[in-house]
């Protein structure tokens, strides 16, 4: 019924029915982008994990695919990710049809309830269809347990070694660090280097790391290590951290001792990037978060992904940070456009991007409104960027869902976009210099909109009369 797709977004990626949170294997493949993610298909809370599946080929209009890979004896499917192995390096495939390989955890549940702490191992499956059916190999795991409870969410991607051969890198979450490992086949991997004990956020596990080679404004060549980090972001519950340096190796070294993160809203999680995707760093997050994602008023699916983003650095005084732009691909979203009154405007349907200039650039508001008075409030001032969803409709959940979120931006704020969609705000501030995330379930939808006089050029798109 309707009422049961109540807060169904209409342009972000969700599950069919079921559950969903991180999002894995993200992988583009002759003019296919897969975005595959952690699913649980019979119940909207979390449980044995599978790993659903869509295509894209925009990263806006998403196909649902056949599940792609299923728990059996060895456990459930945890998050990891995907590549394409072009030179048959792991002869999974053959030089002329080379496989796409899926690098996940095995978590074993049984093993866990028991009392054991090896119960998370490193394993493959591959395809021989562009991605449309998954094997597993048959010799998992290919990185058995360490000896560590927390061993999970391998990111690999292609790596030279240092003689010049050509192989793989596996950035793994290991309870409070990263370890690198590297193979020259996917099936054999080797530790190279740890990272992270004494550095960074430590209020919760590491979780679903990438490792991202990107230019700064000065050319030179820097490294980006994500970690998600459970609890213990900055909104509490779940958040995204990063760490900026080099690789030199087979080790990171971080430039400085400075926490950064990455999104500072409280729903955005386990965000990894796009393999293969050559001079694009293209990123998808859970728009969730764990301390309240299981309990949100959503009745037959549970869970969104953002939209889709590209990381770049960027300098601040001196100090490196990752900005966040929508991806261009957002674009196609829009509709009709049309400027907004400064006093109050009328939303025309759920799913709006707005756009304005910030002309001083030290105070601005943004209020958003429905006809039975709930309302988000988005505000800078003093050097803070605010988004105050405590009034925002249906809370009561959990204790912590109501609750204003805030950012430091010291730098100039000069522009802004803010996607709203059925049950979600997203505010990029500076073409994503600053993001804030957030679920909302509003009882009603937003209806009213009102800014305060330095915001200029305000336009409105629609992005619910595409398709
Ligand atoms: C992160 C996470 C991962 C794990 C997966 C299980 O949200 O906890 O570390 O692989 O979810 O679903």
């Amino acid at each position: 019924s309707a009422q049961s797709e109540k807060y169904r977004p209409i342009y972000h990626f969700t599950p069919p029915t079921g559950w969903m949170n991180d999002p894995n294997g993200m992988v583009f493949y002759e003019n296919t982008y897969h975005l595959f993610y952690q699913h649980y298909p019979d119940s909207t809370v979390w449980g044995p994990m599978h790993w659903g599946h869509a295509t894209s080929e925009n990263l806006i209009d998403w196909e649902h695919q056949p599940i792609a890979i299923s728990p059996d004896s060895l456990g459930y499917i945890f998050s990891g990710s995907a590549v394409f192995d072009v030179e048959n390096s792991s002869g999974l495939g053959t030089s002329e049809n080379p496989p796409l390989v899926a690098i996940y955890t095995y978590h074993d549940m049984e093993g866990e309830q028991s009392g054991k702490s090896d119960y998370q191992s490193q394993a493959i499956a591959y395809s021989l269809d562009k991605g449309a059916t998954w094997e597993k190999y048959d010799q998992n795991p290919v990185l058995p347990n360490q000896g560590i409870r927390d061993f999970r969410d391998p990111k690999v991607m292609p790596w030279t070694f240092s003689d010049g051969k050509k192989g793989w890198l596996m950035t793994l979450a290991v309870s409070d660090r990263i370890q690198f490992y590297s193979s020259e086949n996917l099936l054999e991997w080797k530790l190279e280097s740890e990272f992270g004990q004494n550095q960074g956020a430590h209020g919760g596990v590491w979780e679903c790391p990438d490792l991202i080679p990107m230019t700064a404004p000065d050319g030179s060549e820097k490294w980006v290590l994500l970690v998600s980090i459970n609890p213990g972001g900055p909104q509490k519950g779940s958040a995204t951290q990063y760490f900026i340096g080099d690789f030199t190796d087979g080790k990171f070294t971080p430039d400085d001792q400075l926490i950064r993160w990455l999104d500072y809203g409280p729903d955005n999680y386990a965000g990894v990037t796009w393999a293969n995707t050559p001079n694009r760093n293209l990123f998808i997050g859970w728009m969730s978060n764990w301390l309240y994602a299981q309990v949100v008023p959503t009745e037959t699916w549970r869970s969104a992904m953002t939209i889709p983003r590209e990381l770049s650095l960027f300098e601040v005084d001196g100090t490196l940070l990752v900005k966040s732009a929508p991806a261009e691909e957002t674009l196609q979203l829009r509709g009709s456009s049309f400027e907004l009154d400064k006093l109050q405007s009328n939303l025309p349907s759920e799913a709006v991007e707005i756009t304005a200039e910030i002309e001083d650039e030290e105070a601005f508001s943004i209020l958003i409104e429905n006809e039975i008075g709930e309302k988000v409030l988005i505000t800078r001032d003093n050097g803070l960027v605010s988004v105050d969803r405590s009034l925002a409709g249906n809370s009561d959940f959990h204790p912590d869902f109501a609750a204003v979120h805030s950012a430091p931006m010291s730098w100039e704020a000069n522009s802004l976009r803010l996607f709203l969609d059925a049950s979600s705000l997203e505010l990029f501030i500076n073409d994503g210099e600053m993001v804030i995330t957030s679920t909302l379930f509003p009882t009603e939808p937003w209806k009213k909109i009102r800014f305060s006089e330095n915001l200029s050029t305000i336009k409105l798109h629609n992005l619910a009369e595409i398709n």
